[in-house]
């Protein structure tokens, strides 16, 4: 294999603690302890770890991902929607679509699933620390996103500007829409949310595509970070504005979406050129991205 290039951003300033003790591949269970009704065809299923020492030791970054499976059936990749900082317990927005959600839907409150984990890179949060922050996001990109916001704003002090840019195609299709529009009201963060049109007419904020946000943004690139999360059409849009506004490729963030199985580089199968996204990614420096235009 060619040698790993290496990222201009130090992804590992602190070493997560997985939650395996001896064996990555065994997934630990967890009791199903909320769902919630998001967008159409999405839920928001909060689990906590039955094992308590496990639950204690758990720590993710925004960005890391969970192997989640429901016992006998397969195991599915999903970003972590919470916070580190909001311990209690474990979000994981999981969509409708495939074989495990379908058994994952079949699941109520107080049953079991398995999850491995956290798995991935995360945002590098020390690196973050100390600047601005740029956050914009797409349909379920507010995933994993929603986990880096919220560490953000649990510690305010520790952060310079943010400015949390989200699109979607319509009002009922943006994911954590309440809980956004309620942050739209906050002094410390610049939230500007879109829509492509609004059927309902009582949408109150901006209506036009995503990259139009950016025409009404102050920003200033050189002291800040953009993390970006969304489909690809997306990505391409929102990358070209901020190179346009003169944001350096290490100061880009984004987060790509691969097949993921083992979670710990061995089965090869989401590696794209010499990355292995389950390792390397799943946040990648527009560097990375752009030198490997078919991650984006
Ligand atoms: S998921 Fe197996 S190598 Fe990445």
């Amino acid at each position: 294999m060619a040698p790993m290039p290496q990222l201009a951003v130090d992804f590992h300033p602190l070493a997560p603690i997985p939650i395996w003790r001896d064996n990555p591949h065994r997934p630990l269970s967890a009791r199903i302890v909320g769902i919630s009704a998001m967008v159409a065809d999405h839920h928001l299923f909060s689990l906590r770890l039955l094992d308590d020492a496990a639950a204690r030791a758990l720590r993710h970054f925004p960005g890391q991902y969970l192997m989640l499976s429901v016992p006998g059936d397969s195991e599915t990749p999903v970003s972590i929607a919470s916070s580190p900082t909001r311990p209690e317990a474990l979000e994981l927005c999981v969509s409708r679509e495939g074989r495990m959600a379908a058994a994952l839907y079949r699941q109520w409150v107080g049953d079991l699933v398995g999850v491995r984990g956290p798995f991935g890179n995360g945002f590098p949060i020390k690196v973050l620390e100390g600047q601005d922050l740029l956050l914009v996001a797409e349909g379920l990109g507010m995933a994993p996103l929603r986990s880096l916001l919220g560490y953000a704003l649990d510690r305010r002090e520790r952060f310079g500007a943010i400015t949390l840019m989200v699109g979607a195609r319509t009002p009922a299709e943006m994911l954590f829409g309440d809980e956004l529009a309620a942050l739209a009201g906050r002094d410390d963060l610049a939230c500007r949310l879109t829509v492509d049109r609004d059927p309902t007419g009582t949408w109150r904020h901006s209506v036009g595509n995503l990259p139009g946000l950016f025409d009404r943004a102050t920003i200033d690139p050189a002291r800040t970070f953009a993390a970006v999360c969304g489909p690809p059409a997306a990505y391409r849009a929102v990358l070209e504005r901020l190179l346009a506004l003169g944001f350096s490729r290490d100061r880009i963030l984004v987060s790509l979406d691969r097949r993921m199985s083992c979670g710990i580089g061995r089965c090869g199968r989401c590696s794209i050129g010499c990355k292995y996204t389950c390792l390397h990614g799943p946040i990648f420096s527009a560097r990375d991205t752009l030198d490997l235009p078919e991650m984006v």
